[in-house]
């Protein structure tokens, strides 16, 4: 029998996966590691953790399926997308790698949009440059840390530098590369003349392949370290957003995704690079060769709730350690028995600022409409419901760039919740469906692993294959109708608050 496996190099830990040729789950692994945050806005993780923990759970995952290296027949990576790790001469990592949810780089994002031109940029590059994406880094770099920059000899993202280590070769592909804010996202190679314009040398990039596409070998020294064979072939795998829609089946026009995990996501293929003339959601290459995919993001939509029950959950912890169960069940049944809309209590889900409409890194949570009769289970119902607003707001941007909508797949943490998924539905109008697997990018880029390897001749092939609907929560036409009114409420609050959220963050400075 062979196997594949997916690994993804995520923000809070790696997870080894292992399927069969059938797509059926063997065995998952986990490996965790600190993100370190050393001033306000900056998030750092060292890519030695990665390495240590990728190698930890390939060893366990091999381990717990009684699997060898030698029935490995492909491997595919994916990861926290936007990341720099810096590499010098002798392929050393120079300092800690700067992540896609750091926001250090305000400056540099602009200074790189008026240096190529506002126009070019997005002309370019599909996209506006972005305070999480990796140019500004490069830069940051340079305008901060001019010695470690002078010793820059490649800049790698999470997964590719994964890669160099099991492999040693400098690969990315193209999913991951069209968040670099350096990469022609239409042509699906790098954007030389953004490159130049803001000095950045060409040989620093790594070479691109389509996802599925053989990037290299295991290497020996590799595979002493990992347990998988010498000479497994690596595939190109995916950003982890473009990876999990893969592992979703969003493979074709009109099959949409919404994830709810720390962040949300609404994610649409694409035939064509579309670009939202709002610049709100990102255009990117998909990990589907010739294709692309258009999506909105959150930053925090599980995050939030995850803030509320570390912040005020301590009773829900507690009885449900009592009673053997997950807090979040506690919670979203609590918030099951407040009204809808509740009672006008309203939330802001911009806990981390927010991308996708308002891209504004400065903006804030806010409870809005507090009042005696407002309880615990309003304030967790007006955090669902916050959240299923804020992904509606990734809804309307596709319906006005016309990208069809014919189903929509739940997945992440956040829509395993009967009670959310009923939110989600109601307030976007869309019944919301779930699928057979809910692995996330492992899944999707152990599949690529299989199209790579010849399991199965295309990605759409491979999704067909081992992805299917197993249930359905469809939209209750008279809630949505209710919600109109609090949805409406809620895209007012932003408008009216930001200023004061840019006020409060010059405050902090
Ligand atoms: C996508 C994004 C996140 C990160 C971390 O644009 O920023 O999905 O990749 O998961």
């Amino acid at each position: 029998m062979a196997y594949l496996l997916g690994v993804d190099v995520g923000t809070s830990g790696t997870k080894a996966l292992l399927i069969d040729e059938g797509g059926t789950v063997v065995a998952r692994a986990v490996s965790e590691y600190p993100l370190y945050t050393p001033k306000p806005l900056w998030a750092e993780q060292e890519p030695a953790d990665w390495w240590r923990a990728t190698c930890e759970s390939i060893r366990e995952v091999l381990g717990r399926a009684g699997v060898s290296g030698e029935e490995v027949k492909g491997v595919g990576l994916s990861g926290q997308m936007h990341g720099s790790v810096f590499l010098d001469e002798a392929n050393e990592v120079i300092r800690p790698a700067i992540l896609w949810c750091d926001q250090r780089t305000a400056a540099e994002c602009w200074w790189i949009t008026e240096t190529v031109g506002r126009e070019r940029i997005v002309e370019l590059t599909s996209n506006p440059v972005l305070t999480g994406f990796q140019a500004g880094k490069i830069i940051w770099l340079r305008n901060n840390e001019p010695e470690a920059h002078a010793r820059v000899r490649k800049v790698l993202l999470p997964k590719d530098y994964i890669r160099y280590l099991l492999t040693g070769e400098y690969a990315t592909e193209v999913s991951d590369a069209s968040g670099t804010s350096l990469f022609n996202v239409c042509k699906r190679q790098w954007a030389d003349e953004v490159l130049d314009a803001i000095s950045i040398p060409r040989e620093w990039m790594p070479k691109v392949y389509e996802s599925p596409e053989v990037t290299g070998r295991v290497t020996a020294q590799a595979a002493a370290a990992t347990g998988l064979k010498e000479g497994t072939p690596v595939v190109g795998g995916g950003g982890d957003q473009a990876a999990g829609a893969v592992g979703n089946g969003i493979v074709e026009t009109g099959v949409v995704s919404v994830s709810v995990g720390t962040s949300g996501v609404v994610f649409a293929f694409a035939d064509e690079p579309v670009v939202d003339p709002g610049l709100r959601t990102h255009t990117f290459c998909h990990a589907v060769p010739g294709k692309w995919h258009v999506m909105g993001v959150m930053l925090s939509a599980g995050g939030s709730l995850r803030w509320w029950r570390d912040t005020f959950g301590t009773e829900e912890k507690t009885v449900a350690a009592a009673m053997g169960v997950d807090p979040y069940e506690l919670i979203t049944a609590e918030a099951a028995q407040a009204p809808l809309g509740t009672e006008g209590l309203i939330f802001l889900p911009y806990l981390t600022g927010e991308r996708t409409p308002h891209a504004d890194p400065h903006a804030r949570g806010v409870f809005f409409g507090v009042t005696l009769r407002s309880d615990r289970a309003h304030f967790a119902r007006a955090i669902l419901e916050g959240v299923a607003f804020g992904l509606r707001d990734s809804f309307e941007i596709l319906r006005e760039m016309r990208l069809p909508i014919t189903q929509v797949r739940a997945s992440g943490g956040g829509a395993r919740s009967g009670v959310w998924r009923q939110i989600l539905a109601d307030v976007s109008g869309y019944d919301h469906v779930t699928i057979n697997v809910d692995e996330g990018p492992a899944f999707g880029v152990a599949l690529l692993a299989g199209v790579g390897t010849g399991v199965w001749k295309s990605v759409p092939e491979a999704c067909h294959a081992t992805i299917e609907v197993v249930s359905n929560t469809p939209t209750n036409a008279e809630a949505h109708e209710a919600y109109q009114p609090y949805y409406a409420l809620y895209r007012k609050l932003y408008a009216h608050l930001k200023a004061d959220f840019a006020e409060v963050a010059g405050l902090m400075e």
